[in-house]
This record gives C-alpha cells, structure tokens and sequence, in this order.
C-alpha cells in the first residue's frame, strides 16, 4: 500500500520506503560487524516486526536463523500499558545463542526490558537489540538500542508493520496517522 491509497488518513510522512531501506541497511552493516563468524538468532516480536525481520534478514549477508515472538502489550489503544503477556513462545531454545530481538519501534522500552530480563533468563551468550524505529522522548526505561534505523518524534505512527487497530501494516512507508482517525 502506498501513501497515495491513505491519503486521507495520514497527516504527515515519516519515512519514504527508500529512507526506511536506508535504515535497513544501517541495522544489517552492524550485526555483520559484530556477528562475522556465528550464526545468530534473530527473534522478531509480532506482528509488527514482520516487514523489518524480511527486509533485515534478506540484506544480511551472514548466515541467520529466525524465530518469533508474539507479546500483548497495548491492546487496540495507543499508549502503552506495560503489562507484557507471552502470547507465542519461541520454538528454538535460546541457551548458547547470540540473540538478536528485532522490533518495529522502541516506544516506551518496556516490552523491550522485560524481553531482554526473559530472554537472559534462557541462558542466551548475548543478547542485541535491533529496531527501525525509537522515540526517544516516549522511554521511561533506559534501553540499549544497539542497531537503529531512525529516531523519531514522539508521534503515534503507522505503517511498515506498525498499526493502527490491525490496520495500516501494509503501508510500504511510515507516516503519523491523523487524530481524527482515532475518534471516529
Ligand atoms: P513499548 O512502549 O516500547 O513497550 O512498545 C510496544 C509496542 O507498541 C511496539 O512494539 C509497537 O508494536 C507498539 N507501538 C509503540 N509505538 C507505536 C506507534 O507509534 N505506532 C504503532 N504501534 C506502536
Ligand atoms: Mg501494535
């Protein structure tokens, strides 16, 4: 979906889909610098790290292996409530392993640090943090972002995985959805 198909929804764009595979670019240079010589796992939380794990994994150039994760954390509201629910639980075991989680966007960090303390808990060797986006106005935790794509203004976003109440993942870049989209 381009911008041009939700014109009306969307007040302002954030990022091209040529900036976003800039960004993605920037996160797989990094992990290939730091990962030359293992194989490591990247985990995407769902469903919004889809498009980010695809492009991801596709530009690197080293070996990775893939899982997923499916947390509740925000319902169809959007702030976040910081309650996290296992809702899918990994099907490769972590102990040993050179984790990479991978993440749309990194909001207020408490999905984040509480799957960094999880996952440190199975006995991953290291554990990095890949996401496109951060709002680093919106962390009320100190989270490390080791590889990133963009920061961004503390807008709520849509698009390239994120949603809007399921909607709008579809969209190839990342734009700030109107106000009026949320009260109608
Ligand atoms: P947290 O606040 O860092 O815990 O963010 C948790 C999750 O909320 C992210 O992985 C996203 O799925 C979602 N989220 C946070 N900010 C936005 C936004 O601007 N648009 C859409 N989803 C968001
Ligand atoms: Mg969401």
């Amino acid at each position: 979906m381009e911008f041009s198909d939700v014109a009306d929804d969307i007040e302002s764009v954030v990022l091209t889909p040529e900036q976003i595979a800039e960004g993605v670019a920037r996160i797989a240079r990094g992990i290939e610098k730091d990962f030359p010589h293992s194989t490591p796992l990247l985990i995407g939380v769902l469903k919004g790290a889809v498009m980010v794990m695809a492009d991801v994994a596709r530009e690197l150039h080293i070996p990775i292996e893939i899982d997923w994760m499916a947390v509740s954390s925000y319902g169809q509201s959007t702030q976040s409530s910081g309650v996290v629910r296992i809702v899918k639980d990994l099907d490769i075991s972590l102990e040993g392993r050179d984790v990479i989680i991978v993440e749309d966007i990194v909001d207020s960090g408490l999905t984040l640090s509480w799957l960094l303390e999880n996952f440190s808990s199975r006995q991953a060797a290291t554990i990095k943090v890949a996401a496109l986006l951060r709002k680093p106005d919106a962390m009320k935790v100190d989270v490390t972002v080791d590889y990133l794509g963009f920061d961004i203004a503390n807008d709520f976003v849509v698009g390239f995985g994120l949603d809007y109440a399921e909607s709008y993942r579809n969209l190839r870049g990342v734009g700030v959805l109107k106000p009026s989209v949320y009260s109608t």
